[in-house]
């Protein structure tokens, strides 16, 4: 074997060539996705960095434990060896890339890349933005790097820019007031006070400053601290006003405080440090333009932090089929990391019902949105209204990509069966569903450029539900429990009771037609255990999810004492 191998090595160096290798085509795009067009093909000598991944040694391992990280997400050295040499073969070099040795990235000339990976790396332009971009329609690897390889990033997902965040102005849905008396009661917007009356969410300080909350932003979305200051003085008069966030930088991300303030990273800022009171709220700005490599390197570079934040919020998002399957498979099993590490990764998901990330009436079949049809994160809808009611914008459906994951199934095939055959054909009947739950999401009052604006979307919803997180695992960590980690076990059984059924309201559709509805519309059994759990849990998954939370009902259901 070994002197096969030597021999056939020598070969190669005497005769100056390389063995064949046979390529399989490995990713492919029958075209460019809407809103690119093909421009030209790359220059041949300009220089890509790719980055490749390695397969990960034990994902079923790691899925079932969710615990002990590294060992189950290193390669086997066999992958790192059958890598390196064909990279070696081709005198290309590589560094890694993550904790575990999972990503390495080469530079490689485009002329080189397309022979090694039998691609045709051109430039794309996005037409609404004029940024050009440099990918590939396909690309193949070798075929004895099947088991080996898992993909290459950038080739055939492309950096959709992250155009809209939350919407600004008062949504266009009825407005249910029916709050006299309650914090609620002064306008008609949703502020701090409201949330922690609604959600009985605790105005006391953090007792220590462990939890952290982590807020990632990217593409040039920029917070203001002079417009949180002013949030605070408004909203949280019982906080010091100088309460504010820390700051990372990921590629080059900035915290400028001059230029292009964003409503969303505001937003996300304004309502973690306004309603997660002491909590140290760590603002992550990623640099670059290409969104799921932003995600991507969030992710790493959370993971390979001693400890990293044990709650992200994030309101970004994708449609899922603009992520390659092995690109959103990987991003996932990279949130299963984090939540291995006692992280909660939450996403909103997303204000488009069930048409994507934005509404697209000419859709033909449902849009299920990115991450949240990942098992492992925790996707988090739109309510509006008292008694709240689902939100018309709120993502909501069946991922394309992910089955159903065994903690939602029985909650989703009661929900399947109330829903008989409304909109058969339209989504996948065994995926993932999402939301997992829900919280208010329109008319929230934010400051921008100094001014009082509002504002609705599913990115009101994560930092509501993400402080509510963050201030549970100060609570637990007081009490020398562990935090929460990866939330949805605990969602769909014990959580249950900790939260509120949202019995109305739907998604909008394709066309003029309806998503999906929150509803109640069975009760046959009250006095069945499991049949009261499947009336809490059959409605929402895909509008609403499970309900809206309860901080107090929540410390029960998580084993702390309630002290109040
Ligand atoms: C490669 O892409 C260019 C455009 O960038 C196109 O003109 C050319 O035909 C393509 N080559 C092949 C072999 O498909
Ligand atoms: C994967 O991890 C599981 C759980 O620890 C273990 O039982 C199994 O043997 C591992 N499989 C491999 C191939 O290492
Ligand atoms: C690798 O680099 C060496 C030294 O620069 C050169 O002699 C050789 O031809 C290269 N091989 C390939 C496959 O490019
Ligand atoms: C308004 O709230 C009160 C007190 O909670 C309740 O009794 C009443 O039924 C509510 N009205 C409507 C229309 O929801
Ligand atoms: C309502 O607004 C008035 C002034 O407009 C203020 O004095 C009062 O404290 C507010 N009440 C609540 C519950 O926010
Ligand atoms: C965190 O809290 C501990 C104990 O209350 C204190 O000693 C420490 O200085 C605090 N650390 C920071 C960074 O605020
Ligand atoms: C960050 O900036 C440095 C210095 O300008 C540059 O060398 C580096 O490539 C940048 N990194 C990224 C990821 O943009
Ligand atoms: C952000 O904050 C600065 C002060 O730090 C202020 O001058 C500026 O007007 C604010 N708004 C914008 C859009 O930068
Ligand atoms: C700020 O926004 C303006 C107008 O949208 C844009 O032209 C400019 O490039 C932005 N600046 C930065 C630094 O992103
Ligand atoms: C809207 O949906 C149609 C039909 O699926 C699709 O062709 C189009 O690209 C979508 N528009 C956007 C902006 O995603
Ligand atoms: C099915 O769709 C109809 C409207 O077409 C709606 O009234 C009904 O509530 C839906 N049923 C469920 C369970 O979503
Ligand atoms: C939706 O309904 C409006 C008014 O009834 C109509 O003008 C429009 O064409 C419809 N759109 C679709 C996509 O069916």
């Amino acid at each position: 074997m070994f002197l096969a191998l030597f021999v056939a090595a020598s070969l190669v160096q005497a005769l100056g060539t390389r063995p064949p290798r046979v390529l399989q085509q490995h990713e492919v795009l029958g075209d460019a996705p809407a809103g690119y067009v093909l421009t030209r093909p790359a220059l041949p000598e300009s220089v890509l960095t790719l980055r490749l991944a390695l397969t990960q040694s034990n994902i079923s391992g790691l899925i079932d434990e969710l615990y002990d990280v590294e060992e189950f997400v290193s390669p086997l050295s066999e992958s790192i060896t059958a890598v390196q040499t064909w990279l070696g073969e081709n005198n290309l070099t590589s560094s890694v890339l993550s904790p575990a040795g999972d990503w390495v990235e080469i530079q490689v000339p485009v002329e080189e890349a397309n022979t090694l990976l039998d691609a045709n790396f051109s430039i794309f332009t996005h037409t609404d933005s004029g940024i050009q971009t440099t990918r590939t329609l396909g690309y193949s690897i070798p075929t004895d790097l099947l088991d080996h390889l898992d993909l290459i990033h950038p080739t055939v997902t492309f950096p959709h820019p992250y155009e809209n965040g939350p919407k600004m102005g008062r949504s266009t849905m009825d407005w249910l007031l029916n709050t006299t008396s309650t914090p609620c009661a002064n306008s008609s917007s949703i502020d701090p006070a409201c949330l922690q009356y609604l959600y009985n969410i605790p105005s006391t300080p953090a007792v220590g400053n462990s939890s952290k909350l982590g807020v990632p932003a990217y593409v040039n979305f920029w917070a203001n601290r002079t417009d949180l200051k002013t949030f605070l003085e408004i909203y949280r008069p019982d906080m010091n006003p100088s309460t504010t966030y820390a700051f990372q930088s990921i590629d080059n991300g900035t915290d400028p405080q001059n230029v292009n303030v964003s409503s969303e990273a505001n937003l996300d800022t304004q309502y973690t440090v306004g309603l997660a009171t002491d909590v140290p709220i760590t603002f992550i700005s990623v640099g670059g333009f290409d969104f799921p490599e932003a995600l991507l390197n969030t992710a790493i570079f959370l993971l390979a932090q001693q400890s990293p934040p044990q709650v992200i919020s994030d309101s970004y998002g994708y449609d899922e089929n603009l992520v390659s399957q092995k690109l959103a498979y990987r991003l996932c099993n990279t949130y299963a990391q984090l939540g291995a590490r006692g992280t909660s990764v939450l996403f909103g998901s997303g204000d488009g019902g069930v048409t994507g990330l934005y509404p697209n009436s000419s859709c033909t079949g449902f849009v299920p949105t990115f991450p949240s049809g990942c098992p492992f994160v925790t996707s988090i809808g739109g309510t509006v209204g008292f008694p709240q009611q689902a939100a018309n914008f709120s993502g909501g459906g069946f991922s394309n990509y992910w089955g159903r994951p065994d903690y939602q199934s029985d909650a989703v095939s009661a929900y399947l069966r109330l829903l008989g055959n409304n909109n058969t054909g339209m989504y996948n009947i065994s995926g993932r569903a999402f939301p997992d739950l829900a919280t208010y999401a329109v008319d929230f009052e934010i400051v921008l450029d100094g001014e009082v604006r509002q504002i609705y979307g599913t990115s009101c919803a994560s930092p509501t539900f993400a402080s509510i997180v963050a201030l549970l695992n100060d609570q637990l960590i007081a009490a020398g429990k562990p935090v929460l980690g990866f939330l949805n076990p605990f969602l769909y059984t014990k959580g249950v009771s900790a939260l509120t059924d949202v019995v109305a309201g739907y998604n909008i559709g394709c066309g003029n037609s309806t998503g999906f509805y929150a509803t109640v519309g069975w009760d046959p059994v009250r006095n069945n255990r499991s049949t009261i759990l499947e009336l809490y849990t059959l409605t929402l998954a895909q509008v609403t999810g499970l309900g809206t939370p309860d901080f107090v009902r929540l410390k029960n259901a998580v084993g702390l004492v309630d002290e109040e």
